[in-house]
């Protein structure tokens, strides 16, 4: 019997997302567990075996569909602690339940979008009274900080329900850096390669002249430009995070890097989901123009990501992608 939720809290909320369907797209995204580059956890799960007790309570935000709870029950299985998995997506947090829902050592909660604020919930608008009187003794987030738009009030809410001393394990394969060892890329930043090495394709190769109109049309690119980034958002630098670390109460302990090895096949897999945000212009997106590409143009696009990523990989079957590891505690 794992003991150490505090009386009268709920591990299975009685909430409305807790009763949908699990959905294709969060089953699609879960694949990505068995991707090579999918090893960029393997780091965090070490950094938390060592450090976590029994009775320890961990939030896994932004966890979506329990891969790294799913990993850490494995591999710390005799390390007694919980994980509370809070994520934004009830799609996503709906197959984590699916997943989990039978380890006791395992609790779900929804991040909420809060429509007339334009917000998400902070986490003591999440978390319910029993587990902010006890206090948290860690707080993870894997894949996910890059997403953050309100990342201040973010940081400021996970300082606020842990308990002084807790720590902080943060890592993101988008995370901008000063240098970058050559042949290695943040992995989010090929999307934009993918784009110019499109953009030449179209230029040169006759079978791809019906795209070549709009996508030399300034005005119509821009738009796309602003899609693309929406689906992958610019990527800010590692001083961003640091310095609002910093400034949200905590003391930053450890700043790591580690080259991860993406398959080309695998990273194309991935986009290949987002394709309306890699190359939208091919062919058009039905948000920017009213209606979806046809079935010529969508398999023109998913070539044209395919031929792009062996012009940019020089036909390489993998790539380097350099991962960032933050390490924190809340500070006095
Ligand atoms: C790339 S997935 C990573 C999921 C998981 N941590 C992993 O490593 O497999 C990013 C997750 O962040 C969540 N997310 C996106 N924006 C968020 C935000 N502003 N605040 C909290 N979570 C967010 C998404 O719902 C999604 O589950």
């Amino acid at each position: 019997m794992f003991s150490g939720w505090p009386d009268g809290f709920d591990r299975i909320p009685d909430s409305d997302w807790v009763q949908l369907p699990v959905e294709e797209l969060a089953l699609k995204y879960d694949t990505v567990e068995d991707h090579g580059w999918y090893r960029n956890l393997d780091r965090t799960v070490s950094a938390i075996t060592d450090w976590v007790q029994p009775d320890h309570l961990l939030v896994d935000y932004s966890g979506g569909t329990g891969i790294l709870a799913s990993r850490l029950l494995e591999e710390a299985s005799q390390r007694r602690f919980g994980i509370l998995i809070v994520d934004s997506s009830p799609k996503f947090l709906r197959l984590a339940l699916e997943k989990l829902r039978r380890h006791e050592r395992v609790a779900f909660r929804l991040i909420r979008y809060l429509k007339p604020e334009k917000r998400l919930q902070l986490m003591q608008e999440v978390l319910g009274s029993t587990l902010l009187e006890r206090k948290l003794d860690g707080l993870v987030s894997t894949n996910a900080i890059h997403l953050y738009y309100g990342l201040e009030d973010t940081l400021r809410s996970w300082a606020e329900v842990l308990r002084p001393g807790g720590r902080v394990f943060i890592q993101s394969g988008n995370i901008g850096l000063p240098y970058l060892p050559a042949g290695s890329w943040i992995i989010d930043e090929t999307v934009d390669a993918i784009h110019k090495a499109a953009l030449q394709i179209v230029a040169e190769e006759e079978r791809y002249r019906a795209y070549r109109a709009g996508s030399t049309d300034p005005e119509r690119m821009r738009r796309y430009d602003d899609l693309r980034r929406k689906f992958f958002l610019p990527v800010r630098p590692i001083e961003h995070y640091l310095q609002r670390l910093e400034g949200s109460g905590f003391r930053v302990l450890e700043v790591t890097h580690l080259p991860i090895e993406a398959h080309v096949d695998q990273w194309y897999e991935f986009l290949a989901t987002y394709h309306e945000g890699v190359l939208g212009w091919v062919g058009g997106s039905a948000r920017l123009e009213g209606s979806p590409p046809d079935e010529t143009a969508l398999t023109h696009r998913m070539q044209l990501i395919r031929e792009a990523m062996e012009r940019i990989f020089h036909g390489k079957s993998s790539f380097q992608a350099l991962w960032t590891y933050i390490n924190a505690e809340v500070a006095g």
